[in-house]
């Protein structure tokens, strides 16, 4: 019954939340099945080829207050950065020597990145790279910076919504922060021609099976061309310290049935993944997913960017972190590849 679920969604049909739930429910007898399909479904549009993003942590600087993240501004024992407009353009430089042709710039919500000062980050690196692609991943922003900054060239947006129900979102963030202007932003970044990234944690406080099923018909409804998701850890200085962390397993349950659902999608296996088992990247991709991020951050600040205990890839140079993930990604058949992977939407 379950394997005739699955096949009805890698046909197209859209699935019911009672469906998804009763697939969630029975992940141990359908996992194998799911992911086989899965992988089909990226073979079909993307062939065996896993693309990279280089990962410029620009600022742990945050306004927010998110209940889950070891850089709110409520934790005083984080110590803050910001990297100036010249180290980012300096980052992505090394980059592409390194073969990167994505450059995702992430950070807090810090006020220092007025629109003027990301619009020249932004032209300057589309400048001397014509031949990248920009993505942004800088939290909620108003309808005319999102213009600005994709006038100056930005081409992606990543902004996970967290999760799709507004009472859990209520739960996981203080009160001045709200799903709806979470869903504002996401459809505002589709209406100005971004390709963008939502996404949510798996296992986060308060999460409950049908929240997850719920994330499906969400996820379908809105289609982003990118979804990001990952187990959530705890950071030890959060209010969130004490509850347990989120299933690698169930992680790469979901992006199979992610990649069903979404078949063209952009589906990175996360470094949170990587952290909660440590070969959680390799079982993503075996799972459907196709997009690795390999930090780019320059080495002094990466361990400053700690959103959850014990993050992966803190210690490394971005060359050795190339040849690490290449080997791993060869042991799933798939091979990295430095194009600029854009959604293969048509
Ligand atoms: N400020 C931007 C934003 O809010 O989209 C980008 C930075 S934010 C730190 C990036 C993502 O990290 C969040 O969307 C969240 O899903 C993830 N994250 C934060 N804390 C986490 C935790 N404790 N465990 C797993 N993921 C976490
Ligand atoms: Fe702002 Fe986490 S609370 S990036």
């Amino acid at each position: 019954m379950y394997k005739e679920l699955i096949d009805r969604l890698a046909s197209g049909e859209p699935l019911t939340s009672d469906e998804y739930l009763g697939l969630i429910g029975s992940r141990d007898e359908i996992r194998d099945y799911a992911a086989e399909k899965a992988r089909a479904v990226r073979q079909k549009y993307y062939g065996n080829k896993i693309f990279i993003r280089g990962l410029i942590e620009i600022s742990n600087h945050c306004k927010n207050n998110c209940f889950y993240c070891g850089i709110r501004a409520s934790n005083s024992l984080a110590q803050r950065y910001r990297l100036a407009p010249d180290e980012i353009v300096a980052c992505a430089d090394s980059g592409y020597s390194l073969g990167f042709r994505t450059f995702v710039l992430q950070g807090g919500e810090d006020a220092y990145y007025t629109d003027d000062v990301l619009t020249d980050v932004i032209t300057r690196i589309k400048s001397s790279h014509p031949d990248c692609a920009v993505t942004l991943s800088l939290g909620e922003r108003s309808r005319e910076s999102y213009a600005a900054l994709k006038a100056a060239g930005a081409d992606r947006y990543l902004l996970r919504h967290e999760t799709c129900s507004a009472e859990h979102y209520g739960r996981l963030h203080p009160d001045n922060m709200s799903f709806e202007n979470r869903v504002r932003c996401l459809k505002e970044l589709k209406e100005l021609g971004y390709q963008t990234g939502a996404g949510f944690m798996v296992g986060s406080p308060y999460q409950t099976q049908r929240n997850l099923a719920d994330e499906f018909v969400f996820l379908r409804e809105l289609d982003p061309e990118m979804v990001g998701i990952g187990p959530f850890i705890p950071h030890k200085d959060t209010p969130f310290a004490s509850f347990p962390a989120g299933s690698a397993e169930l992680t790469v349950f979901l992006l199979s049935l992610i990649r069903l659902t979404l078949p063209r999608v952009l589906l990175p296996a996360t470094t949170a993944l990587g952290t909660a088992d440590p070969t959680g990247r390799e079982k993503g991709i075996l799972a459907g997913a196709n997009v690795l991020m390999p930090n780019l951050s320059p080495a002094g600040v990466r361990k400053k960017y700690m959103l959850y205990d014990n993050k992966i890839c803190t210690g490394d140079e971005a060359a050795a972190c190339i040849n690490c993930l290449a080997q791993r990604v060869k042991k799933t058949g798939c091979e990295i590849v430095t194009a600029r992977g854009d959604y293969n939407g048509i």
